[in-house]
C-alpha cells in the first residue's frame, strides 16, 4: 500500500489561461456610438479598460459600456496624479495593456499619432500611443467621411501608421456614406486571430 501510494504522481491542478488585458480607445466620431458593443465583444475573451477622447464623450453613451470595464477620460490623468513619485496614469495603463485597440480613430487623432503628439490635455490616447512599447500590437479602425478618408493626408498617415507597425482594420470599401468604420465583428475577429496566432507560435503575450 505504502509503495503505491509512493507511485501514484501528485497532480498538478493547471491554471486557467489568463485574459489577455486589452486597451479600448475611442476617438470623437459618428462610429463611437459602437464603441459599447465592441467592449462587450472583448469582454467575452479579454480583461479590458477603456479610455474616451474629450470629443468621443458626445457619442459614447457611458451607461451602455458594461461596468466591469473601467472607463478612463483626460481629467483622470490630473485626478489620480497629484504629486512626484505618484502613479501616471498614461503610463500605467501603456504597461498594463498587452494590445491597444483603437476604434474608430478620428483624422485628428490618425494625424496626431503620426506626428507624435502627446499633448496630454488633447487627449489621453496620445499619451498612450506616445508611451507605447512596440512590441505590442496596436489596432486602429478609423471612422472617416468619405472625402476626408480620400484626402492625401489620410493615405500619407494610414502609411506611416503601417511603418510603425501599426495594424489597420479599414473602412469597407465602396461606401461612400459618412463616418464609416469596419464592422464590430470584423474588428474583433481581427484582433483575436493575431493574439491567438501568436499564441501558437509560441510568442506568448507580450
Ligand atoms: C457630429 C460630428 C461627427 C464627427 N464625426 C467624425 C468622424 O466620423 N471622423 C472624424 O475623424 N472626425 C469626426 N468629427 C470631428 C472630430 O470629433 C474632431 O476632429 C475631434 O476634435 C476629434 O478629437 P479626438 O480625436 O481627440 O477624439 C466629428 C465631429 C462632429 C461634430
Amino acid at each position: 500500500m505504502a509503495s503505491q501510494r509512493g507511485k501514484r504522481k501528485l497532480e498538478v491542478p493547471h491554471a486557467p489561461p489568463r485574459k489577455p488585458r486589452i486597451l479600448r480607445a475611442a476617438c470623437g466620431c459618428l462610429a463611437a456610438d459602437q464603441f459599447a458593443l465592441l467592449c462587450k465583444y472583448f469582454l467575452e475573451w479579454a480583461e479590458v479598460k477603456a479610455v474616451i477622447t474629450r470629443a468621443a464623450r458626445k457619442f459614447v453613451k457611458a451607461t451602455d459600456i458594461p461596468n466591469t470595464v473601467p472607463v478612463y477620460t483626460d481629467e483622470y490623468e490630473w485626478f489620480i496624479w497629484k504629486r512626484l513619485g505618484e502613479p501616471v496614469l498614461h503610463i500605467d495603463l501603456a504597461n498594463w495593456a498587452e494590445i491597444l485597440v483603437i476604434s474608430p480613430l478620428s483624422a485628428e487623432t490618425l494625424s496626431e499619432i503620426v506626428a507624435g503628439f502627446s499633448d496630454n490635455l488633447l487627449t489621453c490616447i496620445d499619451s498612450i500611443v506616445r508611451a507605447w512599447d512596440y512590441s505590442k500590437p496596436m489596432f486602429v479602425a478609423t471612422s472617416m467621411n468619405t472625402l476626408m478618408w480620400k484626402n492625401p493626408f489620410s493615405e500619407w498617415h494610414c502609411i506611416a501608421i503601417d511603418d510603425l507597425g501599426i495594424n489597420l482594420v479599414p473602412p469597407p470599401s465602396g461606401q461612400h456614406n459618412a463616418a464609416e468604420m469596419a464592422d464590430p465583428p470584423l474588428i474583433y475577429s481581427t484582433v483575436r486571430l493575431s493574439y491567438d496566432s501568436k499564441m501558437k507560435k509560441g510568442q506568448g503575450a507580450v
